[in-house]
């Protein structure tokens, strides 16, 4: 039987995980701790460590890894950027679930996108308190906007037709652009320019991390709406605040943030929060966070429950080659196009 040591276990991961896993001579053991230096010895024994976007994989953890004999990294999550692949070369196999619910997250974003400029959070506490007053709640049409969406990938595309559905004009930007997509590719700085909002769905690099910084910021529209689902370090936090107390930055809607792994998925609720600039976005009438919840659907999580065990399966029974493997051999992965009948190395 495969023995997995599953970090940062959520109540909301375990069925679907024990399900798919008793079908597929799996143990999970469930650990609520983070991987990090600290806990990656309760891998020692084990074949797989399967972890999500908070557990610190970096060269020192893959490296005690790689001494415990543990062969495969399985992430439960689309993004790697917590894991060092180039320090996993040659020591340990990394694989992710590329896609699992792209709906899930596009409809996140236009979730918070319209609670934000439909001011839906605010008239749904005024509501219950029986205060049925509008001063305050007005908005403002989608329809012949502009909407930027940074990052056409499977989730930005999907987020595109939702906003073409509300009548939007839409501009991308992507490093790739996906050729006869009919999507309008415009340079950031156009992009900036002519949008009334701004749609963040590349992954977090070295290049995109803080692409929305203060200069950016300065090249948009005033009021502009920014909305991240993807990573927190696409946006520099403190230039966005900057950017809103300026009356510059009309709204923001954030499922995440650079910091949040201190915070996020936990609750907080009894305590004195330490981070002083999440408390002040957090505080500002035009800013809605959802801690990292966009992936947050049934559909989703047993897809991603699927394709991780898929993932493991695969890679055990069929001498290391995996489909989802993060291949870093040609030391470039968001461009490898390697044909995946052999393994990275
Ligand atoms: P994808 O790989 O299908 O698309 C990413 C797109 O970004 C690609 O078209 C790629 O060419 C583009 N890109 C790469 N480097 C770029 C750069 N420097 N500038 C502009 N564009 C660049 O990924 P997918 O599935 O659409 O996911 C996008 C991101 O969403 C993930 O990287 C992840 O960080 C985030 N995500 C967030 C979730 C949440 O719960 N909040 C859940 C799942 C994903």
């Amino acid at each position: 039987m495969i023995q997995v040591a599953f970090y940062d276990a959520k109540e909301y991961d375990r069925p679907a995980f024990e399900q798919y896993g008793a079908m597929h001579g799996m143990r999970f053991h469930f650990l609520e701790t983070r991987l990090n230096a600290d806990t990656v010895a309760l891998a020692a024994g084990c074949d797989a460590v399967c972890v999500f976007v908070n557990d610190q994989v970096d060269a020192a953890v893959i490296d005690r890894l790689h001494g415990y004999g543990v062969k495969l990294i399985a992430l439960r999550s689309a993004g790697y950027n917590n894991v060092d692949v180039r320090a996993a070369y040659g020591k340990v196999h990394v694989v992710h679930v590329p896609a699992y619910s792209p709906y899930a997250v596009a409809e996140h974003a236009m979730a918070l996108l319209l609670t934000s400029v439909r001011r839906i959070h605010k008239a749904y506490n005024r509501t219950r308190e029986f205060n049925f007053s509008l001063n305050g709640l007005t908005g403002f049409d989608f329809h012949g906007k502009t909407v930027g969406v940074i990052g056409t990938g499977k989730i930005g595309r999907i987020f595109i037709n939702i906003c073409r559905g509300f009548g939007m004009r839409v501009l991308a930007y992507d490093k790739y652009p996906a050729a006869d997509s009919g999507i309008e590719y415009a340079a950031l700085d156009r992009l900036f320019a002519e949008s009334d909002v701004i749609s963040l769905h590349c992954p977090l690099t070295e290049e995109t991390r803080h692409l929305i910084d203060g200069n950016a910021i300065r090249k948009m529209k005033k009021g502009v709406v920014i909305v991240n689902t993807s990573r927190g370090a696409l946006i520099d936090a403190e230039a966005l605040l900057s950017g809103i107390k300026a009356r510059h930055v009309g709204a923001a809607c954030l499922d995440v943030y650079e910091e949040e792994a201190d915070v996020f998925f936990e609750d907080r609720s009894g305590h004195i929060l330490n981070d002083d600039l999440l408390s002040r976005l957090i505080s500002m009438p035009n800013v809605i966070v959802t801690s990292h919840q966009a992936f947050l659907t049934r559909e989703a999580l047993g897809n991603i429950a699927e394709t991780t065990v898929n993932n493991i399966r695969s890679y055990f029974d069929n001498d290391g080659i995996c489909d989802n493997e993060l291949c870093y051999r040609c030391g470039n992965i968001e461009q490898c196009r390697k044909e995946r009948k052999e393994r990275c190395f």
